[in-house]
């Protein structure tokens, strides 16, 4: 994660690349239910504004405030609800939401965010991912965003600065041990 920031442009060339690779992330039922919407000049001040992520970052790690792009990954359920009703895909009962064991839109804007930030790394530069805590409904609703449509986070993108360094929990927490996440056979 980055958190320090230039405040040099992203290319608008190099995001549209960017985008377009990160959504081709894998997809139940290929299903493409996960959108972007992509905030730059003036659009970034409300969106500071409104989720208090401005305040929070000022106080703590200002670095991120100059990053020139925010990308809000978004998931929509009823790409997937209607794709799972489709003929090769029904009878599993996924045509109703409340059936999702596991809900693949999340998974699947998951996907594209952690695409984004390995091809931040890849095109030289940075990217941070982070909640967004704070009336994301409000912030969706201003955006255009339907009603049925889930924030998973924001991406911030954008070019390292000289004294970006590591920071926040992986300083003060050691990495934990592969064999302890790393099962074989069983738990
Ligand atoms: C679900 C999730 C939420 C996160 N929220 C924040 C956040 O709100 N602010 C932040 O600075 N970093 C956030 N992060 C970044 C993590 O702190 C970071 O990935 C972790 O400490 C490991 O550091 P690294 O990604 O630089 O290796 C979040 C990461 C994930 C996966």
């Amino acid at each position: 994660m980055t958190r320090s920031y230039t405040s040099q442009a992203i290319a608008p060339e190099v995001l549209d690349e960017l985008l377009d690779l990160a959504r081709r992330a894998p997809s139940a039922g290929f299903s493409q239910g996960v959108h972007f919407v992509v905030l730059s000049g003036d659009s970034l001040a409300g969106f500071w504004d409104v989720t208090g992520a401005g305040e929070w970052f000022a106080g703590t790690q200002p670095g991120v405030l100059r990053a020139p792009v925010i990308v809000l990954p978004l998931a929509d359920p009823g790409a997937y609800i209607a794709r799972y009703a489709e003929s090769d895909k029904a009878g599993r009962g996924l045509e109703d939401h409340a059936n999702w064991e596991v809900p693949f839109w999340l998974t699947d804007a998951s996907m594209t965010v952690q695409n984004l930030l390995l091809l931040a790394e890849e095109r030289g530069l940075g990217a941070l991912y982070f909640g967004i805590f704070r009336n994301a409904r409000r912030l969706l609703d201003a955006l255009g965003v339907p009603a049925q449509v889930l924030q998973v986070g924001a991406v911030a993108l954008g070019y390292r600065a000289a004294d970006d360094a590591p920071t926040g929990s992986p300083t003060t927490r050691a990495r934990t041990p592969s064999g302890q996440l790393v099962h074989h056979a069983h738990w």
